[in-house]
């Protein structure tokens, strides 16, 4: 079951050297591989990147090829039923390899893993382990169980585990993002959420080792980070002998202190929680992002009290309120949610009028998804037929093409500062960056600039997703 295979390009680095170089080879020719696929929320591609520093301790190296590794892992989302049904089309793909490789590891990562515990080993046959988001840790001894000849089981949650000392690995990384994970869990029991149950208590990351590994980013060229919770606006953190308390808008101004050349960005903002101390700290610091995703869910107050969102419409209105007030020209985005069980027409139309009273900049609009095991699947029948819901989602992504576009054409004509992440997708005689906003803007090559650094953009159109001009002089 040991991958002996070693490339052509590792051959050829090891033969370039000496005795150090042989030694780096054997290793190489006598690790397993580890490929590691994720789903879901920033959040969990931010655990891939704990969990493949826990196999590297273990002498594993990373394959982005899962037909050559030695174990393949799928890091999985429950958010909704489409998300659980794309991993588990995904799983027979990789099981189908172990029919012929018998050898080969399967690991279930995540969220699922959390959801269906050990029931997961029964439905699907040729899994061998099941690891929920705090039992990560735990992979050394449940890898030697499998090598055993057992399967192997770890879905305890944990009220303090964050991580805070496991350097994470960078996968897929262009070397000028990356996420910073700052607290784990969530409290928020919205009715129609299966966060809670899947990820467990929420607990706050020591703020020194959010601001060392900003720090570490930075040294190593990286030019943005995004801090990453459920709701991030309910960081909180104190030292051991209580000397130090930080909150989310003091960790926020911490991170920004690391150099202004770091942009900061953050997600995800709960409406209830949002403070204007956040607000004054983004106004304050040039390099925290202009940008606030703020989920909504819905527009209409009875909806948003059985979804238990804490708020209603006029407290949300309030909280834009102060964004527009103390941030103008923030961008802001939204989650929504059609045909939550009982919305009506009437409350449905709540929800456009919503976002014509914001025009957000991004959406990301889902239909209901009834989870097992949350509040409203408890409580409420999901009676919101099939067609009717998918009729609302279609008005709620029409209105939001509408404001994108309209959104991005107010950045017509202005200059702004862009980090450059890398080539444009279509064409390797254009760049593509960010802005502030975090829209995407593309303009022609100029080799004086490389992707991780900053250049003033004249934008001169754009389409209803990207902003498209040259550099200003
Ligand atoms: N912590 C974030 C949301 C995380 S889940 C917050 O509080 O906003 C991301 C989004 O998925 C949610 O904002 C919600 O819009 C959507 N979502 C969650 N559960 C869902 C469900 N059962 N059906 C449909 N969409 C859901
Ligand atoms: Fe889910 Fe609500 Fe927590 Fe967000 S705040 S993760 S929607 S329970
Ligand atoms: Fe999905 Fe879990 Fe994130 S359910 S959205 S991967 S917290």
């Amino acid at each position: 079951m040991f991958n002996t295979q070693v490339s052509e390009k590792e051959h050829d680095e090891a033969r370039q050297g000496e005795a150090l170089m042989l030694e780096n080879k054997t290793e190489k020719n006598d690790a397993r591989r580890l490929y590691i696929e994720s789903y879901g929320c920033a959040m969990n591609f931010s655990d891939s990147e704990i969990v493949a520093s826990i196999m590297m301790d273990m002498g594993f190296q990373t394959t982005s090829d899962y037909k050559e590794a030695d174990v393949v892992f799928i890091n999985t989302c429950s958010i909704r039923e489409n998300a659980e049904q794309r991993v588990r089309n995904r799983l027979k793909e990789f099981t189908s390899v172990k029919v012929k490789n018998p050898g080969l590891i399967v690991g279930v990562l995540g969220c699922m893993a959390e959801r269906l515990k050990a029931k997961f080993l029964e439905e699907e046959k040729l899994v061998d382990v099941v690891v929920g988001p705090d039992a990560y840790r735990d992979l050394p001894n449940l890898i030697d169980k499998v090598d055993d000849g057992n399967k192997a089981v770890n879905v305890l949650l944990s009220r303090e585990e964050t991580y805070a000392d496991v350097s994470p690995v960078r996968l897929n990384s262009n070397g000028i993002s990356a996420f910073i994970s700052i607290m784990r869990g969530c409290d928020n029991m919205c009715s129609f959420c299966v966060v809670p149950f899947t990820r467990g208590r929420e607990r706050s990351r020591d703020a020194y080792s959010i601001v060392k590994e900003a720090e570490d980013l930075y040294d190593q060229g990286y030019r943005e980070v995004t801090l990453l919770g459920q709701n991030v606006d309910s960081y909180k953190w104190s030292s051991e002998d209580g000397s130090d308390s930080v909150n989310f808008a003091q960790l926020l101004e911490r991170v920004a202190l690391v150099s202004p050349e770091l942009r900061v960005r953050f997600s995800t903002s709960h409406p209830k929680d949002i403070t204007d101390e956040v607000l004054f700290t983004m106004s304050k610091y040039e390099n925290i992002c202009k940008y606030i995703h703020l989920p909504v869910q819905s527009g209409n107050s009875r909806i948003l009290d059985i979804m238990n969102r804490t708020y209603d419409r006029e407290w949300y209105k309030g909280r834009v309120d102060a964004i527009r007030r103390i941030l103008p020209g923030c961008a802001i985005s939204t989650d929504i949610i059609a045909g939550f069980c009982t919305e009506t027409e009437e409350e449905h139309q709540d929800t456009l009028s919503m976002m014509d009273y914001v025009v957000y900049d991004y959406a990301y609009m889902f239909m209901y998804s009834e989870r097992p095991g949350t509040l409203a699947a408890k409580r409420f029948e999901d009676d919101i037929p099939e067609e009717v819901k998918k009729r609302r989602l279609t008005e709620i992504v029409d209105k939001q093409q509408q404001h994108s576009h309209r959104n991005m054409l107010a950045q017509v004509g202005k200059v702004q500062k862009v980090l450059i992440d890398g080539y444009s997708k279509k064409s390797k005689n254009d760049y593509a960056g960010r802005n502030d906003l975090n829209a995407t803007v593309i303009f022609p090559v100029d080799e004086r600039f490389k992707p991780g650094e900053y250049v003033n953009v004249l934008v001169e159109r754009c389409t209803t997703a990207t902003l498209i001009g040259k550099i200003a002089e």
